[in-house]
């Protein structure tokens, strides 16, 4: 029996619901097939974007899509993704595939997807490969009102009204894929270039320079002698999961051995100090914690599936990435005072999707009803918990979070041992618990997944198998489950 302890009455910091964001690139089929099949497609859509995806993603309540990239955020040239669509410039995808991008899916498009999901947009501007001019003319394209060149070129294509854009990102992966910077010299593109993002009629960046990759602490150290608040209002961090820790042999995504399971989430949890190690040396150079950190890559990289386009990045999605989704949420709700974002790789068909689609066909993975299951927890107030640790062979097994949002509790646990059930008492303090709702994800293999022709083998069910006593809840959660509980007075 493991005991935890949530104390509703000490409330810590808000969840910021954009904890729960996503990421989409041009990438293999994440923005062409997967969101954008363009308006003469026989797959029902709104200007082109798919109707069954922007339903699933609007369900999720996704509150922030990052886009273009990624890699292909650095060689992107927004101009070219403008105006009639047979008259778009066509390019390389160099860094996926070497495929050509006809440009059919752009800044209008882009904006009319968040319209359609109910997001707010997250740019990430092109520092590596477009001048301070272009970045500075793509800002007064979206955002400026008045009569300027850039915004008599976007109502001539059709956008009389300005967009609100907040989140903009001043380059991707600098370090590697953006350019390949020494920190020093991108800290000081950085400022170049931020200053020429101007804040038009009201509308107010927020600004994010590119962070560090893992756990590169030298980069953080070093850009953030360079970048001050008054530049910047957050930096980036990328980490993906490898369950080998071998970028050249990572893994399959639906055939692993236990061993493999648990290195998956022994590389999963290492997240949790490097953001404590970067938030660190954060706060050395920022004690005001004015810039927050912003983890807008994460999630589960595997060998891409057989028979697929290398440089797709296409991978399915097991029940084990139910776990280790639920692991990162419940650490990016641990941080939620100073991570302020963080964005799961990718929304759909690329590496740890909640969506994946084959022609007319979509299916939810087994990711998008953890991100479901979770949703109560965005903008609630995080709870102190104290909870009994339960590990396999060092691999930590337990992991839960618990929120308060008007009056009522909310409470995730995830019990990630493959053979051996969990049980649990809950306790909350004075808090007496009257009316408990539980859903649960669960799979009797670990290797379950959801395919195109059996789409509901991993989903979210009612659960039961509970009962409260006073303040007491006892819990027996099954092997390799994720389960919610909503907990009214
Ligand atoms: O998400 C796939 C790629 O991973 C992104 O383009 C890049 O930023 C990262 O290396």
């Amino acid at each position: 029996m493991k005991n935890i302890s949530v104390n509703v009455n000490a409330k810590l910091s808000l969840i910021n619901k954009n904890i729960f964001g996503h990421f989409s690139e041009h990438l293999g089929r994440c923005i062409y097939e997967g969101i954008y099949v363009g308006e003469s497609s026989s797959i029902p859509n709104t200007k082109g974007i798919r109707d069954d995806v922007a339903d699933a993603l609007r369900q999720l309540e996704v509150p922030v899509l990052r886009w273009p990239g990624g890699c292909f955020a650095d060689e992107y040239h927004w101009m070219d993704g403008i105006g009639k669509k047979s008259g778009r410039k066509k390019m390389i995808n160099t860094h996926w595939g070497g495929v050509t991008e006809d440009n059919s899916f752009g800044t209008h498009e882009f904006f009319d997807l968040c319209e359609l999901i109910g997001c707010e947009p997250y740019i990430a501007g092109n520092l590596g490969s477009g001048t301070v001019q272009e970045m500075s003319q793509w800002i007064e394209y979206m955002t400026f009102g008045g009569k300027s060149p850039m915004s008599d070129l976007r109502k001539k294509n059709g956008r009389e009204e300005p967009w609100k854009l907040k989140y903009f990102g001043i380059g991707n992966e600098s370090w590697g894929c953006g350019g390949n910077m020494r920190p020093q010299y991108y800290a000081d593109l950085y400022r170049q270039y931020q200053t020429y993002c101007r804040n038009y009629d009201g509308n107010e960046l927020y600004k994010v320079a590119c962070g560090p990759n893992a756990d590169d602490y030298n980069w953080t150290e070093e850009l953030l002698k360079i970048v001050k608040p008054w530049h910047t209002k957050a930096i980036s961090l990328h980490y993906y999961t490898i369950p080998t820790g071998d970028w050249g042999k990572k893994g399959d995504a639906v055939e692993f051995t236990d061993e493999e399971y648990y290195n998956t989430i022994k590389n999963a949890v290492k997240i949790d100090e490097i953001i404590t190690r970067h938030l660190d040396i954060m706060s050395a150079y920022d004690p005001k914690h004015e810039i927050g950190l912003i983890v807008d890559e994460w999630g589960n990289w595997f060998d891409v599936e057989k028979g697929t386009n290398p440089g797709f990045l296409y991978q399915q999605n097991t029940m084990r990435d139910a776990v280790t989704a639920a692991f990162n949420l419940d650490i990016f709700i641990k941080h939620s005072d100073r991570v302020v974002m963080a964005n799961i790789a990718q929304a759909v068909n690329v590496l740890q999707s909640v969506i994946l689609t084959e022609g007319e066909k979509m299916v939810k993975t087994p990711t998008y009803h953890v991100f479901d299951l979770y949703r109560p927890h965005m903008e609630g107030e995080k709870l102190f918990i104290c909870a009994d640790s339960s590990d396999k062979d060092g691999v930590p097994t337990l992991s839960c979070s618990a929120s308060v949002k008007d009056d009522t509790v909310f409470f995730t646990v995830t019990n990630a041992d493959l053979n051996n059930d969990e049980e649990l008492e809950v306790t909350f303090g004075d808090f007496m618990p009257s009316k408990i709702k539980a859903e649960i994800i669960t799979a009797d293999d670990i290797h379950e997944h959801n395919t195109f022709d059996s789409s509901e083998n991993v989903t979210v069910n009612k659960f039961e198998n509970f009962a409260f006593n006073g303040n007491k809840l006892k819990i027996k959660l099954p092997k390799s489950s994720v389960a919610g509980f909503t907990i009214k007075q």
